[in-house]
């Protein structure tokens, strides 16, 4: 699907985005079962920055999404996308799409795979994820709290021994 967003911009985050991207966070369900209220999102953003690659997605200058992620990890986990949120009333539009496509980018120049999890009952996500090309690798319960069970999702270019850093078209 192509964005119609001609004004959409990804570019990496800084202080003026805090709150925007903490917005984007507090907005989505799954982050509130993790507590992230806007302050504690807003942490973590700020945190996040100082150890991972934080992007933002604006529309007309406004952060509308936030994308965090690794991908400079050790072999066989290189890429790993922490978070991807779009705040509430931008969904649907093709800002999580571009915000993806980003990280896609930076991951595959560093290896062949990039992993992410994804709560089971997060089905509108794990949807978009699938169509996206990520492949269901099993469900890890009770990983980060008791009664959640994350899934490990991960799309690759092909094995990690012979890859040639590419583009992701
Ligand atoms: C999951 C998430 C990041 C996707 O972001 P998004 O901006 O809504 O994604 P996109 O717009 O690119 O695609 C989502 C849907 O909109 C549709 N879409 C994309 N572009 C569109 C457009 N121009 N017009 C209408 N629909 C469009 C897509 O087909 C897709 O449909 P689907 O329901 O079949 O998946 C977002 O929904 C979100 O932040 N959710 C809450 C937080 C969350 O769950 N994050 C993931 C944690 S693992």
């Amino acid at each position: 699907m192509t964005n119609p967003s001609v004004d959409l911009e990804i570019a990496p985050i800084t202080e003026n985005d805090y709150d925007g991207a903490a917005a984007a966070i507090a907005s989505g369900l799954v982050f509130q079962w993790y507590g992230m209220t806007h302050p504690v999102a807003r942490d973590f953003v700020v945190r996040a920055a100082t150890d991972s690659i934080v992007v933002v997605a604006r529309v007309g200058g406004r952060v509308v999404g936030v994308a965090i992620f690794r991908a400079d990890g050790p072999m066989p986990v290189r890429a790993y996308l922490r978070v991807l949120a779009v705040a509430e009333g931008s969904r649907g539009q093709g800002v999580g799409r571009a915000l993806l496509r980003y990280v896609e980018e930076q991951a595959f120049q560093q290896g062949p795979n990039l992993f992410l999890l994804c709560v089971d009952r997060n089905t509108d996500a794990r949807r978009f994820y699938e169509r996206e090309g990520y492949h269901l690798v099993g469900a890890l319960p009770d990983l980060g709290f008791e009664g959640i069970t994350e899934l490990l999702y991960r799309k690759t270019l092909g094995p990690i021994r012979g890859y040639v850093p590419r583009s992701n078209g």
